[in-house]
């Protein structure tokens, strides 16, 4: 199966292109698109066989439900009180609200129970980009669309990311450049009091508060899981990734002996930092900067660049700073850099190192 490719202009994109993208997702087909945040797998959202595609496409676990993506606000009139402010505050946007699954319809037709995995709630998120938005207007359904990567590797923000997961097996892929956040959209529960963030994103919590001070942050270790697919490995590379800290002024000594020891016991070694110390001479096999660690923002937005870059020089072990300030995007970078650096099956905890 060939996976078509289209390039189009983030801003302008060429109307006939997302016209044919369109039909392809009515006939219950597979187009990969950008957002704002990372690029998308769509599917009719209103069609069970087309969203159990996109499981099959991603070797997605069947527990982990998908986000429904509207075109705009107004095509969700029955948002619980507290959604329509955020959505009125943050839509379009990197948001996404957790709600009952009645609040949440295509119109006359209801939404594939597939997206929710058999819970009573529903994922929905309005996305920024001329691109999601103009598509999924032609397409005339909402979209369920989960991060465009295979299941347990680091989501895509760009379209060579997309096809180095899933060539072959998707329709198409329309390539409008790389997305500007670089992070997924933060998941807010509005289905419990008071509102729980589920996972940081492209909204900050200190911003959602303004709008809802109360919401808290969900614990992921206690009860049963809310939101399924923080029980499983995400943004990973292949290699084996060491969380490791830059902010302190030894870093750089700690850092050196750290790479000789690893070197010494024969694991080539990649380093994803920020720009301070990506500039000193580690010795390590390879190193990328992050950019600065004052611009949080910009760090996110090459995050998964970044990871994808070094693992591909195909070392064995990446360390990545990772001792971020617990504020604005750095909430989000750091829970996506503890996702990643779980302790793989089959090599040895990150203690051991
Ligand atoms: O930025 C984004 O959100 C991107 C772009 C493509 O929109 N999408 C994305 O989707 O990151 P995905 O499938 O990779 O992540 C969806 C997250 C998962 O953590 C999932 O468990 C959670 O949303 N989720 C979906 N439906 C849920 C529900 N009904 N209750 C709780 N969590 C839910
Ligand atoms: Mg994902």
């Amino acid at each position: 199966e060939m996976t078509r490719v289209w390039h189009v202009h983030p801003e302008q994109p060429d109307r006939a292109v997302l016209v044919e993208a369109a039909r392809i997702l009515r006939r219950g087909g597979l187009v990969a698109f950008p957002t704002e945040t990372v690029y998308g797998l769509g599917a009719d959202a209103t069609s069970s066989r087309a969203v159990q595609g996109i499981f099959r496409a991603k070797g997605r676990p069947p527990d982990n439900p998908l986000i429904v993506h509207f075109a705009g606000a107004r095509d969700l009139p029955s948002l619980p009180p507290a959604g329509g402010r955020l959505a009125a505050a943050f839509w379009p946007g990197p948001l996404t609200l957790v709600v009952p699954r009645m609040s949440a319809r295509a119109g006359d037709t209801a939404l594939a129970p597939e997206v929710s995995c058999g819970l009573d709630t529903v994922a929905v998120r309005v996305p920024d980009h001329p691109v999601a938005r103009t598509l999924i207007e032609q397409a005339g359904v909402p979209l369920a669309a989960p991060s465009a990567n295979l299941s347990g590797r680091p989501s895509p923000t760009t379209a060579d990311h997309v096809l180095a997961d899933l060539d072959g097996r998707i329709d198409a892929v329309v390539d409008a450049g790389p997305t500007r956040v670089g992070l997924e959209s933060t998941v807010v529960d509005l289905t419990v009091d008071p509102p729980a963030l589920l996972r940081p994103g492209g909204i900050s919590l200190e911003e959602l508060r303004r709008v809802l001070p109360r919401t808290c942050v969900a614990e992921p270790a206690s009860g049963p899981a809310r939101s399924p697919g923080i029980r499983h490995r995400h943004y990973a590379p292949r290699a084996r990734l060491v969380l490791v800290e830059g902010a302190d002024r030894n870093a750089p000594a700690e850092l050196k002996r750290l790479v000789r020891r690893l070197r010494g016991a024969g694991l080539r070694v990649g380093a994803l930092l920020t720009a301070d110390l990506a500039r000193i001479d580690l010795g390590a096999d390879l190193v990328k900067s992050m950019g600065s660690r004052t611009d949080l923002e910009a760090v996110a937005t090459g995050l998964y660049a970044g990871l994808r870059a070094v693992d591909e020089a195909g070392v064995d072990v990446i360390l990545v700073e990772g001792d971020f300030p617990v504020t604005g995007m750095g909430r989000a970078i750091r829970d996506r850099l503890a996702r990643a650096a779980e302790a793989l099956p089959g090599l040895p905890p990150r203690s051991g190192v």
